[in-house]
C-alpha cells in the first residue's frame, strides 16, 4: 500500500468529505514561504507561486486550508453545483493498469489502489465521482471559509457548473456563478468538461452554447476572472473556434479535464459498476495536457489575446511543472500527482 493520500480512495465519498483530509494535510504544520513577500502574479493578483490543485481533490475548506498550508498557492475548492446530486457508488478511484500515454478510446484494465504490489503511489488512475454536491446553504458558508483560509500572496478559487438541459443548464451555470462569487471567490471557474453532464458531447465541444454560458456568467458576474475548465480537443479547428469565440470574454482557460475510456477489471467486466465509461487522470495524459497548452499559446499569440493559461495533466515532479512552462503555461496544477504527494509544491519552490 502507497503513503496515504489525502483523499483516501479506499474510503467512500462522503467518508473523505467527513473526515479527511488524511497524512500530512490533515497535520496542523504551516510551511513558511521562500520569499518574504510574493514576488509574482496572477491575474493581477499577487502570489508567491503559481502552482496549485484543480477542482477534485480538495472537497472543502479544510481540505483547501491544508493545501495552502502546505504551499500550494492556487487552490480550487471541488465543482460546486446549485442544488444537491450524490456521488456515484463506491468505488470512485482506482489504479490503471497502464505503461506510457493513453490513447483516445483505449479500453484499460485498473484496480483497487490497495492492491497494489509495492510501496511506490500509482502514476494513473480513473476517477468517477459524478460531480457530487451539496445545496448552497451547506458550501457557501464552507467556500467562504475556504477563501479565508488563504494566506498572502494565495488565491482561492470556486468552481462550478450547471445542472440540467439546454437553456436551463445555461442559466444554472449563471446562478450558480453568482452563487460562487457571494463566497468572495477571488476566481472563479467554470467546468465545462463534466463527462456526466448533458444529452450529447462534452458541453466545451458546443462553441455556440460555451459562447451562451460566458454571456450568461458575465451578466451575472461582472467584477470576477472568470475561467474555463476544458477537455482534451482533439480537433484544431474547433479549438480555434472556441479561443476565437470567447478568448477575448474570459480571463482564463485550463486544461486538461479527464481522458475517457472503458476501464475493465480482470475479467474485463466494468471495474466501477454501472459505468463502462470513466475520466483518466495522472502520467498516462500529461501528452493531452501538454498539447493543450502548447495549442492554447499558439492561438494565444495567433489572436493576439491575454488569457491565462492554467495547466494540468499528468504533473507528477518538478521536472514536470517545468514542462508546461516551457509549453506556455502561465500556472500549472496538479490533481493525481498531489494526492500522493502533499509536498509537491515545497519540491517546486525550494527546487528539489
Ligand atoms: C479525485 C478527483 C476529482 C476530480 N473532480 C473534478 C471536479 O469536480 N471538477 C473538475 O473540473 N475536475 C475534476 N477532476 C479533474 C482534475 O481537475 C484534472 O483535470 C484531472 O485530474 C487531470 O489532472 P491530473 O492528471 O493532475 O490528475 C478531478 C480529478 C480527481 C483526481
Amino acid at each position: 500500500m502507497p503513503a496515504l493520500p489525502f483523499y483516501d480512495p479506499s474510503l467512500s465519498y462522503e467518508e473523505n468529505y467527513e473526515r479527511g483530509p488524511f497524512g500530512s494535510f490533515s497535520e496542523n504544520t504551516t510551511y513558511p514561504q521562500p520569499e518574504a513577500a510574493p514576488g509574482q502574479t496572477f491575474l493581477g493578483m499577487p502570489v508567491f507561486g503559481t502552482f496549485g490543485i484543480p477542482a477534485g481533490p480538495l472537497l472543502n475548506s479544510r481540505f483547501v486550508a491544508a493545501a495552502f498550508r502546505h504551499g500550494f498557492d492556487l487552490c480550487v475548492y471541488k465543482t460546486v453545483r446549485s442544488r444537491a446530486l450524490a456521488c456515484w457508488p463506491f468505488p470512485n478511484a482506482l489504479e490503471v493498469e497502464i505503461t506510457g500515454d493513453l490513447a483516445l478510446r483505449q479500453t484499460v484494465r485498473a484496480h483497487h489502489i490497495s492492491d497494489h504490489a509495492d510501496n511506490t503511489p500509482p502514476q494513473t488512475i480513473t476517477n468517477s465521482f459524478g460531480v457530487p454536491s451539496k445545496t448552497p446553504d451547506v458550501w457557501q458558508p464552507d467556500m467562504r471559509a475556504a477563501v479565508q483560509a488563504a494566506g498572502s500572496g494565495q488565491i482561492m478559487i470556486g468552481s462550478f457548473q450547471g445542472s440540467g438541459e439546454d437553456m436551463a443548464q445555461v442559466d444554472d451555470y449563471a446562478l450558480t456563478a453568482k452563487l460562487v462569487a457571494e463566497t468572495g471567490a477571488p476566481v472563479i471557474e467554470a467546468n465545462l468538461s463534466c463527462p456526466n453532464e448533458g444529452k450529447t458531447g462534452l458541453l466545451c465541444f458546443d462553441i455556440e452554447k460555451v459562447v451562451a454560458v460566458v454571456n450568461a456568467i458575465k451578466k451575472e458576474v461582472r467584477d470576477r476572472p472568470l475561467l474555463l475548465k476544458l477537455a482534451y480537443f482533439e480537433d484544431d479547428a474547433l479549438l480555434e473556434k472556441l479561443v476565437h469565440a470567447v478568448g477575448d470574454r474570459v480571463e482564463g482557460l485550463c486544461a486538461v479535464n479527464t481522458l475517457q475510456a472503458r476501464v475493465v477489471d480482470t475479467h474485463d467486466r466494468p471495474a466501477l459498476p454501472g459505468r463502462d465509461i470513466s475520466g483518466i487522470c495522472g502520467a498516462a495524459i500529461r501528452w493531452a495536457g501538454l498539447s493543450m497548452t502548447e495549442r492554447l499559446h499558439n492561438l494565444r499569440s495567433q489572436y493576439k489575446m491575454r488569457f491565462v493559461i492554467v495547466a494540468n495533466g499528468g504533473v507528477l515532479t518538478p521536472s514536470d511543472d517545468r514542462a508546461y512552462r516551457i509549453a506556455g503555461a502561465d500556472a500549472v496544477m496538479s490533481a493525481t500527482g498531489t494526492m500522493w504527494n502533499p509536498m509537491l509544491a515545497q519540491e517546486i519552490k525550494y527546487g528539489k
